[in-house]
Order: structure tokens, then C-alpha cells, then sequence
């Protein structure tokens, strides 16, 4: 069969594999579930779409549909995360089709989604719904547009929208929440976001993180993570909320807590984390002191008001790549990715051993769409309970890594409502 792909440069094929391979060796979970779908074949002769980061982690979930007997149809859920390397590999080693370059301009982007949605998946995988709103958008100009049997959403920012959809009473067919399992967010937001923002922000800049001011925007899963590494990594984390609970939370985790107006004046670095739009807004540029870096690690590229800063500043240059500088004020403003996931646009997204368990999700809960689709509503679903509790006992298995069972005599306590002995 012919390939069919964006990819123009298949040289990097080989430099592909070899990191696809690296990622292989490190994602066991996922392992173990290729080896039960390479016997069961469980998707057999289905179309999957996938919206997702193309890297070496979402290679082997590509990989692992496959075996299962699946045609994986890939395209970016972002224009700067493509690792055009894994996506020539994917295409001349693995057989695979990918539509994605990395530095897409908006309207290839967009013709990347078209290219997968033409092969009419059956299954939707989305970091971001991007494959979900692309179809509904659709389905509203032509109401006999063929609809998947159901979608996964990797990222929170994702399930946000989607279950905004879905309370309008507007969403076409199920959808798993892939990003609210617990072996998906407790990981990959807390230590996968955790580890890969500070690896791009030091990637992209080797800016030396102790003694730092690192101002932390967002104390969710993903802002949690990054202020434990930053914090680790010798940084003054100070952090910034709208959320009281979340705040204490942050108060009692020992960081300090302020509002970005104040956050804006002494902060070295920023990080935004929190889903929503002009966090670092036009009145914070110019408080901020001289060569101050900012970034976002949220999905969308509107966390920084981008427009703002081009407003504000008296000259913009690149210094470094992925480094803008704008001046403003006569002040040094360093912007890293463009305001993108600066985790994936400097450094290579979150780590294999964390993507393991993410994709394990992802893998089975196409699986599940699969055998239950007919069963389901025009909802968003959580990921089963047995499929998460599952996903974190195989990790711990390939871990080697035993815990203790109840006892007979435990288990009756602890579901009955007996006196305590
Ligand atoms: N999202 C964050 N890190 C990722 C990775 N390594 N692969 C795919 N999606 C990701």
C-alpha cells in the first residue's frame, strides 16, 4: 500500500527509528498490551485519526494500534511539537500515514486535520479536541456527515471544552476523558509537565534555576508539577491562583502565594499553566524587571498576551532559537516557543515512562469504544475504573515493584461496620 503523508525530508528516517526505538524500551506498559492486541487483533480494520503530539511516545501508541490491526492516521495537535524525524520514521519504517511538519503554518495545519478526517476514522484520538470541534463544525453545515463511533481526549484543556459541549446538549458521540483517569493526570500532569517545562525553559535558554525567581501561574496538576521541579532545581517559587483552595493548597505546600501584578515585579521566570487566556497580560510587561523569560505550558498558545507584548515593545528579534527579545520600556523580555507549550516546542515533551501510562489509556480505551460504542451516549465518559486501576498495577509489575494484599480478616473490617477491636 502506499503511504500516504506530508513528510517531504524521509532522510531523517533513520535517526527517527532509532529514537522511536529508545521510547520502545521504555514504555513496558504499553509493551505488554502490544503483545495481547498483535494476538487479539482487537481493532481490526479500523481507521483511527489521531490529533497528537507527533513524538516518539506517540509513535509507539501508533505502533501499538497497528499491531492491534488498526490503520493509524496521524496529524500535530500543535504546529511546534511535530518531531519531523519520529514522523518520517513513522511513514518509511513503521508504515504509518502522517500529516505533520514541524513549524506548520495555521492553514497546513489545518489541511493536515482535513487529511486525516478524509480517511472518515472510526475513532478519533484528540490532545485538545482540535479532530472533535473540526467535526462538529462539519456536522453543522452538513447533518448527513458521517460521525466516529466516539473519540478519546488526552488533555484537560481538551475535556474542559468537550464537556462544555456536551452540558450545551451539543456533543455528537461519545467521548472518553482520557486526561481524568487517575494513572493519566497524577503522572503525566504532575511529573511529566513537571519535568519537561523546566527541561525546555533550561533547553532553550540554560538559564540557571537557583536562586531564581520562578513564577509559577496556575496551581492545578500541571502548575504543581512545575513548582516541585522548579522548586527542586533550587528555584524561588512563587506562585499565582484565582483559586482560594488551590491557593492554600500552594500556601501550605510552603510557596508564596501572590497576585501576577505583584509575581510581574520580582519574577526571573514565568511559567503559565492554567487553560485560560492573557494570564501575563499587557499591565504585567512593563513591571517586569530587566531580561525576565516567560513561557506557557498550557495547551493553547493564549496564556501570554502575545499581542499585548508586540504592542508594548519598541523592537522584537530572535536571539537564540525558539528565544524572541522584545523590548519594552527600554526593559529585556525573553519569550520562549512563541508562547507555545514551551515543553514540546524546546525540550521533547514528557518523558517515555510517563507517556506509558498515558498511552496506556489512550490504547485502551480505544479498545473500549471499540466493544462499547453502540452502549454509549452522546457523553463524556471517565476512562473505566477497572481499566486505570489495571493500567497502575501492569506499571508496577514491569517496575517490579510488589505491595501488600488484605488480609481475609482486613478486608471484612474494612467493609463491614463492626466496632473497631
Ligand atoms: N504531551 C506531552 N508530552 C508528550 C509526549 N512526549 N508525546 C505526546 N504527547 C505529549
Amino acid at each position: 500500500m502506499k503511504i500516504d503523508c506530508s513528510i517531504k525530508d524521509l532522510s531523517l528516517a533513520k535517526s527517527g527509528k532509532s529514537r522511536i526505538e529508545w521510547a520502545l524500551n521504555r514504555m513496558p506498559v504499553l509493551e505488554k498490551i502490544r503483545q495481547r492486541f498483535k494476538r487479539e487483533k482487537p481493532l481490526q480494520d479500523i481507521n483511527i485519526g489521531g490529533c497528537l503530539h507527533i513524538t516518539t511516545e506517540t509513535a509507539v501508541l501508533a505502533i501499538t494500534l497497528k499491531e492491534a490491526g488498526a490503520r493509524p492516521l496521524l496529524c500535530a495537535s500543535n504546529p511546534l511539537s511535530t518531531q519531523d524525524d519520529t514522523a518520517a520514521a513513522l511513514v518509511a519504517e513503521y508504515g504509518i500515514e502522517v500529516f505533520a511538519i514541524n513549524g506548520e503554518d495555521n492553514e497546513t495545519y489545518y489541511s493536515h486535520i482535513d487529511a486525516v478526517l478524509a480517511n472518515e476514522p472510526v475513532i478519533t484520538m484528540d490532545d485538545g479536541a482540535d479532530l472533535v470541534s473540526t467535526i462538529h463544525k462539519r456536522a453543522k453545515a452538513d447533518k448527513g456527515i458521517k460521525l466516529p463511533w466516539g473519540s478519546t481526549e488526552e488533555t484537560t484543556t481538551g475535556v474542559i471544552r468537550l464537556k462544555a459541549l456536551e452540558s450545551e446538549g451539543r456533543l455528537l458521540y461519545p467521548v472518553i476523558a482520557v486526561n481524568d483517569a487517575l494513572t493519566k493526570h497524577l503522572f503525566d500532569n504532575r511529573y511529566g509537565t513537571g519535568q519537561s517545562t523546566l527541561d525546555g525553559v533550561i533547553r532553550a535558554t540554560n538559564k540557571l534555576i537557583a536562586g531564581n525567581n520562578v513564577v509559577i501561574a496556575g496551581y492545578g496538576w500541571c502548575g504543581k508539577g512545575a513548582a516541585s521541579r522548579a522548586r527542586g532545581l533550587g528555584g524561588n517559587v512563587i506562585i499565582t491562583e484565582v483559586d482560594h483552595l488551590k491557593a492554600l493548597e500552594a500556601v501550605m505546600d510552603g510557596f508564596r502565594v501572590m497576585t501576577m501584578k505583584e509575581a510581574a515585579k520580582i519574577g526571573d521566570i514565568f511559567i503559565t499553566l492554567t487553560g485560560d487566556i492573557s494570564v501575563i497580560a499587557s499591565e504585567h510587561f512593563p513591571l517586569m524587571k530587566d531580561k525576565a523569560i516567560i513561557c506557557n505550558s498550557g495547551h493553547f498558545d493564549v496564556e501570554i498576551d502575545i499581542r499585548g507584548l508586540e504592542n508594548l515593545a519598541s523592537s522584537k528579534k530572535q536571539v537564540k532559537p525558539l528565544v524572541d527579545e522584545y523590548i519594552v520600556e527600554g526593559k529585556r523580555i525573553y519569550l520562549l516557543g512563541e508562547g507555545r507549550l514551551v515543553n514540546l516546542a524546546c525540550a521533547e515533551g514528557h518523558p517515555a515512562e510517563v507517556m506509558d501510562l498515558s498511552f496506556a489509556n489512550q490504547a485502551l480505551s480505544c479498545e473500549y469504544l471499540k466493544n462499547h460504542y453502540t452502549e454509549l451516549k452522546n457523553k463524556v465518559y471517565q476512562v473505566p475504573e477497572a481499566i486505570d486501576f489495571a493500567i497502575a498495577k501492569m506499571k508496577m509489575d514491569c517496575m517490579g515493584i510488589k505491595i501488600d494484599t488484605l488480609t481475609e480478616q482486613q478486608r471484612k473490617y474494612i467493609s463491614s461496620w463492626e466496632e473497631g477491636t
